[in-house]
């Protein structure tokens, strides 16, 4: 099953970089990156870069991403960007529902739902991200809180919507933390996850990408890509050396 998805390689910059490090780490990038017939890869930079980058990234193998858009088409919302803005600049991907979103910005399931279906609508490709706490860990609450992650989006846009859709798997505890779920750990999730996809539609299933984050790095990254369910990953402090971002980029083959 795992043979017929081609893995993607996404960095998350967040709120980092400033403007002259953000072209010199887009260039690196762009520069060094080989196309591979396996793996994508994909940059979501800080939307004040995305004039820059977006120039950059042009007819090279790199895609541009952002990190989020918000769910109306336009209107007074201050310091908001919508999904249309972002297409404008050549933005094909944009994440959904990161966690730091959930907990300091109020993206509650259904906003996220609404995000999900405006990227779509955009014609961009919504990675929706879902995650656990600690707590929710510790008390086997885990897939639970993720099946609910992902039931809010399906009632909204529907299963077959996820034929353009990937799903990230962050484990909140493993995020910028330095501790990563153990390949086995995220794989048994992973595998999971894709069961709850299948009982929707087993086609979308077979064919969705479920990405994992939380402190993937060079190091561990070949082992976390191994893994039979694990379509790629969603990398945020590793994607700001352009040099370990690219040897993950290897370990996906
Ligand atoms: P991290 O972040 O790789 O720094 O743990 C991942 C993410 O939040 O997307």
């Amino acid at each position: 099953m795992s043979s017929v998805r081609k893995k993607l390689i996404a960095g998350n910059w967040k709120m980092n970089t400033n403007r002259s490090s953000a072209i010199q780490l887009a260039s690196h990038v762009v520069a060094s990156s080989v196309g591979s017939d396996n793996a994508n890869l994909l940059i979501c930079v800080p939307a004040i870069h995305l004039a820059d980058v977006s120039k950059l990234v042009a007819n090279s193998k790199v895609v541009l991403g952002a990190q989020d858009g918000h769910w109306l088409e336009s209107g007074a919302f201050t310091g908001e960007l919508s999904m249309s803005m972002l297409k404008d600049y050549q933005v094909e991907y944009v994440l959904v529902g990161h966690s730091e979103r959930r907990e300091m910005f109020a993206d509650d399931n259904q906003r996220v739902a609404l995000k999900f279906e405006a990227a779509l609508k955009n014609g961009l490709t919504p990675i929706l991200c879902i995650g656990e706490t600690l707590q929710q860990r510790e008390q086997s609450e885990t897939l639970n809180v993720l099946i609910s992650q992902c039931e809010a989006v399906v009632e909204q846009v529907g299963i077959q919507a996820f034929e353009n859709a990937c799903v990230a798997y962050e484990p909140i505890w493993a995020i910028g933390t330095g501790k990563t779920a153990s390949p086995e750990q995220a794989q048994e999730v992973h595998n999971e996850l894709r069961a709850w996809f299948e009982k929707q539609d087993s086609t979308i299933a077979a064919g969705l990408q479920i990405l994992y984050g939380g402190s993937m790095n060079a190091g561990n990254a070949k082992e976390l890509l191994s893994q039979a369910d694990i379509d790629g990953g969603l990398i945020g402090g590793a994607s700001l050396k352009a040099d370990d971002f690219l040897d993950i980029y290897s370990a996906a083959g």
